[in-house]
């Protein structure tokens, strides 16, 4: 066994090996010239490099059958970029204004000349979608450069002004930038002036090689160097050579070596503003200083900012900073606010670490519920439960109809929503805190609500915050988690749950349409003609409060509404009209209420119900994924809270 995994993975090494011993170009402008007529795009400029490299993975257009688009993007076209949908969820917008960015840039107009800046809450993911984007560049295929060059500067460079005209018109390529001050004095005393001769390689992009990608860490106001970003002189030698002489310089600041690719600055604001200047400069001018008194230095590469809510507004609000607020093109990466796009992010956080506990059905939806309620802003419209479903693309029921809200109003309604609550890492040390509190190994939606609880009352400082999550948690979620407990025990109890909804489906349709024709219908068993039979129909309409006059309606509606389903050839179940599903659900749940309360008070039990007890545990660990800690937790709670005092 050891060895064949050696074996494999040796085998690796050796694809590995062949790959980076692949031989790199070296040759002169002639060999170079070649290959750029052959590929033209080899001399693309950094934000079309990467642009292209993350749009090779795919791009992929939201049908608009796909029940979330036509749910949630309503009126847009969404695009989505193949190469974070594995990675980021519930961001497609965010990362749609991004792409959007990178391609106005590509084609070199007013974009390319401006710093992206993505201010977003802690925990919002800015600092991965950060590392994912500069991984798409080393990926990417090499860059052309100067041989030794500290800047890996595009050897097109080397072509005189009084050339480059004649170039544009042969090859239909502009020729951006001038020679560093390095490059230059080589070209002078190594090889006198003849830009033929200069040697021109490849290189990979590489963020620990600092190949192409430049990275600023916030300092304080102490440590804050200019050298940082743009390199330094190099005073050992400067007693070797005079002082503007290039072979002092140290070209080794973030837009040095971000040149060609992207430069990062983490936590943007943290810096003095003079700090930032620079980084103006290198977008408005694409150029940056040189170190001593050289001249300026042509610099092309993608700025990318990040920061948080509070910096940003902080910065904004002073109005000393107009000048580099115009340098700026601004996305939002607000917290995620689909439910089930949330618990993605927590499924993706537990396969990345170590974690080994049970974790019970519902726990990272109840986690993901109460992360999105702390992020919404309050609507006119709707209750907070409510806006958390629509958002999530789920049906709401209200009087019998599906509540038809448009979304983009809910989203009118609040700008930059998303921008507080409780970030993922919030929710990611409360799920830890559950587990290791647990005996048993395993968190359960109770165990992470009383995590949630605790945390929220040791953390939350603000007044207001800390009364509206607890009430969540006491009451919105515990409801909640009570209604979909309620649903999953009598489905685990009812054998063959599917094929009895299925059947008062069917009857209720039948019914209901012979209704609506004023006809009769032929009852299953005795084939006789029938009439309608009104207590039924009730016993099922009733379920979610229609009464009276709405009965009529509702029968009309639910009739139509089939009619044109089957007219359009497609299939219809009990599922497919959300308002009847519920009815349905809602009656076999009543219908078992007493008995299950009787089975799961565990004194009481007889033989024939110790039986069906068992046999419902069994259907929860086989069919519906708990454990047998969790199952026998969810029914007592069950059993505490459902089924009390009925
Ligand atoms: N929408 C999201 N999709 C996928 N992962 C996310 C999302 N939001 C946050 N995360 C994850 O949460 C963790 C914390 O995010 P991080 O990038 O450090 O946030 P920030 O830099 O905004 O404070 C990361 O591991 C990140 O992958
Ligand atoms: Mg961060």
């Amino acid at each position: 066994m050891v060895k064949r995994k050696s074996e494999k993975f040796l085998k690796l090494v050796g694809k590995h090996q062949e790959r980076i011993k692949e031989p790199k170009f070296h040759g002169t402008l002639a060999d170079y010239l070649a290959i750029v007529e052959k590929t033209p795009d080899t001399t693309k400029l950094s934000h079309k490099r990467l642009y292209d490299a993350i749009l090779t993975h795919g791009l992929t257009r939201m049908q608009k059958s796909d029940a979330r688009c036509t749910k949630l993007f309503a009126s847009e076209e969404i695009r989505t970029y193949d190469y974070f949908q594995e990675k980021f969820f519930g961001m497609e917008r965010s990362l749609a204004k991004i792409m959007r960015f990178l391609r106005s840039a590509s084609l070199k107009g007013e974009e390319s000349r401006q710093v992206l800046l993505l201010p977003g809450p802690v925990g919002a993911g800015k600092s991965a979608l950060m590392e994912h984007i500069k991984g798409a560049l080393e990926e990417c295929q090499d860059m052309f450069h100067i041989e030794g060059c500290p800047v890996h500067e595009e050897p097109l460079h080397l072509i005189p002004r009084s050339l480059r005209e004649d170039f544009q018109d042969l090859y239909g390529i502009r020729i951006e930038g001038d020679l560093c001050p390095v490059c230059r004095f080589r070209l002078k005393e190594e090889f006198q002036n003849d830009y033929t001769a200069v040697p021109i390689t490849q290189s990979s992009f590489s963020v620990r090689g600092r190949r192409g990608v430049g990275v600023v860490p916030p300092m304080d106001a102490n440590s804050q160097d200019v050298t940082v970003l743009v390199g330094s002189e190099d005073i050992s030698k400067l007693d070797l050579y005079s002082e503007d002489d290039p072979r002092a310089l140290s070209l080794n600041g973030a837009f040095n070596v971000g040149n060609r690719g992207i430069v990062e600055f983490v936590e943007v604001f943290k810096n003095e503003i003079e700090f930032l200047h620079t980084m103006i400069t290198a977008t408005q001018e694409k150029s940056i200083p040189s170190p001593g008194k050289g001249p300026m230095i042509y610099f092309d590469g993608v700025i990318l900012a990040h920061c948080n809510e509070a910096e940003w507004n902080k910065f904004k609000s002073e109005n000393t900073n107009e000048a580099i607020l115009d340098r700026i093109v601004r996305v939002n990466i607000p917290y995620c606010l689909e439910v089930s796009e949330e618990m993605k992010i927590y499924e993706k956080l537990l396969g990345l670490s170590d974690f080994d506990g049970h974790i019970a059905p519902h726990t990272l939806e109840i986690a993901s519920m109460f992360a999105v309620l702390s992020r919404l802003h309050p609507s006119n419209k709707v209750d907070a439960l409510t806006k958390m479903k629509l958002y999530d693309g789920q049906d709401v029921i209200e009087k019998g109809t599906v509540k038809k809200i448009d979304i983009n109003d809910l989203r009118d309604e609040s700008r930059d929503e998303g921008m507080t609550g409780i970030s993922t890492r919030f929710i990611m040390k409360a799920i830890d805190a559950a587990l290791s509190d647990s005996e048993k190994n395993m968190v359960t939606p109770i165990s992470i609500r009383d995590a949630l609880i605790k945390q929220v009352k040791d953390q939350i400082v603000v007044e207001d915050d800390r009364s509206r999550y607890l009430e969540f948690l006491g009451k919105t979620l515990h409801e909640e988690y009570l209604r979909i407990l309620e649903k999953e025990i009598t489905k685990a109890f009812v054998s063959a749950y599917d094929e009895q909804a299925e059947s008062l489906f069917n009857n209720y349709l039948d019914h209901a349409e012979a209704y609506v024709n004023m006809s009769t219908l032929k009852d299953s068993v005795t084939n006789e003609e029938i009439a309608p039979d009104e207590n039924f129909m009730t016993s099922i309409e009733e379920q979610i409060g229609i009464t009276g006059t709405s009965r009529e309606n509702f029968r009309v509606d639910i009739t139509a509404f089939m009619f044109s389903k089957f007219r359009r050839g497609e299939k219809v179940d009990w599922q497919s009209y959300a308002p009847l599903k519920e009815a349905i659900e809602s009656k076999l749940t009543s219908s078992v209420k007493q008995i299950s309360r009787i089975v799961t008070k565990s004194k009481s039990r007889d033989k024939k119900q110790q039986g069906k007890y068992n046999e419902m545990v069994q259907t929860l660990i086989e069919e519906y994924e708990y454990d047998e800690n969790s199952a026998e937790e969810v029914i007592k709670f069950a059993a505490n809270n459902l089924w009390r005092d009925s």
